[in-house]
């Protein structure tokens, strides 16, 4: 579902130099499997993870979405693709700060164009933050945030799933709840890649990479 074909990425810093974050990396993940990206820091697992959205198009190698070349569709037809496809959850949520939770998990319908509330209460409720349903994020709990920023990702019914270290800032109850959650949407038959340090991740995993 997800794959990776000798993928390098530098990044040009302000200086004139490069820094050369990934190199040539191969890997995939099939449908229905759950893949841990483990590494110390700075070798490149959000970068790769960004690559492997198509959020941030590598310097070099091909790179395989649910059977769609993302970096060779233009920027519009890219943006609708992510949009139906894939599923994002940040390190740092990246809610929007002025919506409440249930709008929060809504706002994937901008731009997919399925604006359908029942399914948004559903996932706020399968997330247990029904409670927590109008009230904006700076109210919620960290673990709150997380599972809200994880409903609003699995919204569009996405086929392929990536997190960027999720249960990095949660108690073992919300972690537990999050990665339930990861194995659930891989047991459906999407394809997870998650980025961890945490060693719980890797009794869910069915395969775990490491980078550099
Ligand atoms: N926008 C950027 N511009 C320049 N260099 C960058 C940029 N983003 C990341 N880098 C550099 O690329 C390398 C890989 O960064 P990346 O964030 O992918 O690492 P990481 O493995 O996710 O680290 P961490 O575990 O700390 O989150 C690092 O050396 C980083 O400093
Ligand atoms: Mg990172």
């Amino acid at each position: 579902m997800i794959r990776l074909d000798k993928v390098g990425h530098h990044y040009s810093s302000p200086d004139g130099g490069d820094v050369v974050a990934i190199k040539d990396v191969n890997l995939s993940v099939a449908a229905g499997k759950f893949v841990a990206l483990k590494g110390p820091s700075g070798c490149g697992k959000s970068t790769l993870l960004l690559i492997a959205g198509g959020l941030l198009r590598p310097t070099s190698g091909d790179v395989e979405i649910a059977g769609v070349e993302p970096y060779k569709l233009s920027l519009e037809e890219r943006a609708a693709f992510r949009a139906n496809t894939v599923g994002f959850v940040f390190q740092q949520f990246h809610l929007v700060p002025y919506l409440d939770v249930l709008d929060n998990v809504l706002a994937p319908s901008l731009a997919s164009g399925r604006k359908d509330w029942k399914r948004a209460e559903a996932l706020v409720e399968q997330f247990g933050l029904t409670h927590r349903a109008h009230h904006t994020p700076s109210a919620l709990s960290t673990g709150e945030r997380q599972r809200a920023a994880m409903a609003r990702a699995l919204y569009n019914e996405p086929k392929v799933l990536l997190a960027d270290e999720p249960t990095g800032n949660l108690d073992p109850e919300n972690a537990a709840i999050v990665l339930k959650q990861l194995v659930a949407f891989a047991d459906q038959g999407g394809a997870v890649l998650m980025v961890t340090h945490a060693s719980d991740a890797s009794s869910v995993a069915d395969e775990i990479i490491t980078l550099g």
